[in-house]
């Protein structure tokens, strides 16, 4: 995989796709060996160490607006690596505060870090920083843009679930804003997935992720309801609503609850169908399916270390 910096999923070739997943595979097996063959021993200790091979590397994390997953998935990667990160920690402690520019903030931070994992509320932060340095910048969620890192845990899932051609997916909530979906529809072009996208019209996926999709010949669906099209699919993405993003918070209310499932949505859907969701989640899933075989969305989760693991591997 050649790549000097993570900003879009569009960057990825089917074939870095399939790269990173085999190596989070690989990563994921050993994990769960040293795990359940030692029981009580750190997984950190061994099995999902490869070889020490980062014990120099230092990641520099960078964000500018809330995470746990994306944070601390990055974090335990690199340290499972035997690398370790430096942490701008938030932007309330940092000299953002007192006015410093992102290109002037990922300057300075080059020169302690290997690589830059960098989230930020503005659209094309990641790309504008990479203009800025040398190391390689991964985009951790761009605003409403993008989200790659997230998209190849969300494949790597996806295979292990249902596998990526072949494949009948829905795509339901807050397309407009939500960057995982954004990131996700386009990967997704790479296989033979037919993507069925559910949203109110206001929250539809936004005119240049669509141009992209179109420009792929990638199979598309719009629907403002689940119901139709429920029955056909092998994997359910749902997503939250992007409350942040909304200019006007009366906008949010008004569909504020109108694309939930619970356990009564399921009764039409295939059996083996499994609901993902990138999390957190608000109210968008009933906790009552997280008992049930469809829910994925945990295991997704935890798939961020493999897959930031080689991702992080074959990057650096
Ligand atoms: C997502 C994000 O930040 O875009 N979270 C994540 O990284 N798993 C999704 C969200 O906030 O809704």
């Amino acid at each position: 995989m050649q790549h000097d910096h993570v900003l879009t999923a569009k960057q990825f070739s089917r074939a870095d796709i399939e790269t990173v997943l085999d190596r989070a595979a690989a990563l994921d097996v050993r994990a769960r060996e040293a795990s359940s063959s030692e029981p009580g021993r750190n997984r950190s200790d061994d099995g999902a160490r490869v070889g020490d091979r980062h014990a120099e590397t230092l990641l520099g994390l960078l964000f500018f607006e809330p995470s746990t997953r994306t944070r601390m998935s990055f974090e335990t990667a690199i340290k499972r690596l035997g690398g370790d990160v430096v942490d701008m920690g938030s932007v309330e402690s940092s000299s953002v505060k007192k006015g410093e520019t992102l290109a002037d903030t990922v300057r300075v931070i080059e020169g302690y870090a290997d690589a830059l994992v960098l989230r930020h509320p503005s659209q094309g932060a990641a790309k504008m920083a990479s203009e800025y340095v040398d190391v390689p910048v991964i985009n951790a969620g761009d605003g409403a843009g993008h989200h790659p890192t997230q998209t190849l845990l969300d494949l790597y899932t996806i295979r292990e679930r249902a596998g990526l051609d072949d494949l009948t997916i829905g795509i339901m909530g807050d397309l407009k804003y939500g960057r995982t979906v954004h990131s996700l529809a386009q990967a997704l072009t790479r296989f033979d997935a037919t993507q069925h996208f559910v949203s109110p019209e206001s929250l539809a996926l936004p005119p240049d992720v669509r141009y992209d999709l179109d420009e792929a010949g990638a199979s598309v669906r719009s629907h403002t309801d689940l119901e139709t099209i429920l029955p056909e699919l092998d994997m359910l993405y749902v997503t939250r609503i992007q409350r942040e993003r909304f200019p006007d918070e009366n906008e949010y209310r008004a569909i504020a609850d109108a694309y939930g499932i619970g356990l009564e949505t399921l009764e039409r859907a295939k059996d083996d169908l499994s609901i993902m969701h990138p999390l957190p989640r608000v109210d968008e899933v009933d906790p009552a399916i997280d008992d049930t075989d469809h829910a994925a969305y945990f295991e997704q989760a935890h798939s961020g270390i493999p897959v930031r693991m080689a991702l992080l591997d074959l990057l650096l």
